[in-house]
């Protein structure tokens, strides 16, 4: 059993498209590894127990609460944070643009979530209505907003990338 807690496993996974391979240990989760180990820090820390969604990233194109994922059971798989939410030529991405043009932050803590959910939504649902977006940012909880700037955020951000030059 001891055994069991103490040995680390090799891991190799791609995050923002770059590769790694990484030493891990059973209790790491994603969260310690993105923070500790690749200092990707715009994932955030809240809860800890997959109810908050600060620490919310994408994996093999999913949204997920990286505090509940193990990194260990990560071999090959694809990761995207906030930060790998960029263009490749640097520009934000344009649900980033909608939520600074609308205000959709005060203090930024549940970002990731709220940004990871609504890229999420707006790839299954281009036109989401209010409905759809309160049930596609439903898993990520905002201590500041009020939640209308973020609404309107997401809409703005579907209109943006519905025109024909995004
Ligand atoms: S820190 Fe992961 S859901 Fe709150
Ligand atoms: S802006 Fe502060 S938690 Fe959402």
């Amino acid at each position: 059993m001891e055994d069991l807690l103490t040995q680390s496993t090799l891991v190799q996974l791609r995050v923002n498209g770059k590769l790694h391979e990484l030493e891990v240990m059973p209790f790491t989760s994603l969260l310690d590894l993105l923070r500790e180990e690749l200092h990707l820090t715009g994932t955030h820390m809240g809860c800890m127990t997959g109810h908050c969604g600060a620490c919310t990233v994408m994996v093999n194109g999913r949204i997920a609460k990286s505090c509940i994922v193990l990194a260990s059971t990560l071999e090959r798989a694809e990761i995207t944070t906030i930060e790998g939410l960029r263009t490749a030529d640097g520009k934000l991405h344009p649900v980033q643009q909608a939520f600074w043009d609308e205000a959709g932050f005060q203090c930024g803590y549940c970002a990731p979530g709220m940004l990871m959910s609504a890229v999420e939504l707006l790839k299954e649902n281009p036109n989401p209505d209010d409905a759809a977006i309160e049930s596609g940012i439903a898993g990520t909880l905002c201590r500041c907003t009020g939640y209308r700037s973020i609404v309107r955020a997401v809409k703005a951000a579907a209109v943006r990338m519905n025109s024909p030059e995004a």
